[in-house]
């Protein structure tokens, strides 16, 4: 199992969903707004939070754990309906997952995704 951690440009993030709700098998996705900053400057500046006098841009995180063959395709989906080619566009990361248990079941492992 994997986590799949995307931060992806907030007005990206309908897109990114209705091409998520594509992918059968996929078992959920959490949603977050976020702030931060990557490496380079010159974001746009319309778009800028400061904060104590240090900048950060607006997105969104999405996580997402699944199987570890659905991996590739979600990143796909991902990777092309966040992306504009402008700065900021965002990243993904992969984690592996060492377990998962589903609160209302008490399943635990995959059962559990
Ligand atoms: N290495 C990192 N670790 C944690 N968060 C990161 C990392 N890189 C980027 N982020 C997060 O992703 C957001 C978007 O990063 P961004 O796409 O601007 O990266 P970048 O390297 O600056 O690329 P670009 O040149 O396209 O702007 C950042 O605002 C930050 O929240
Ligand atoms: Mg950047």
């Amino acid at each position: 199992m994997k986590e799949i951690k995307a931060i992806i440009k907030p007005f990206m993030l309908s897109k990114v969903i209705d091409a998520l709700h594509g992918i059968e098998g996929l078992p959920g996705v959490t949603v977050s707004d976020i702030r931060g900053f990557g490496k380079s400057k010159g974001e746009d500046a319309s778009h800028k939070i400061i904060e104590d006098k240090i900048e950060y841009v607006p997105k969104v995180k999405l996580e997402i754990v699944v199987e570890d063959e659905l991996v590739e395709h979600v990143v796909k989906v991902i990777m092309d309906h966040a992306h504009t080619g402008i700065i900021g566009d965002g990243k993904v990361f992969i984690y592996d997952v060492k377990e998962v248990f589903k609160v209302r079941t008490g399943e635990r492992g995959h059962a559990a995704i």
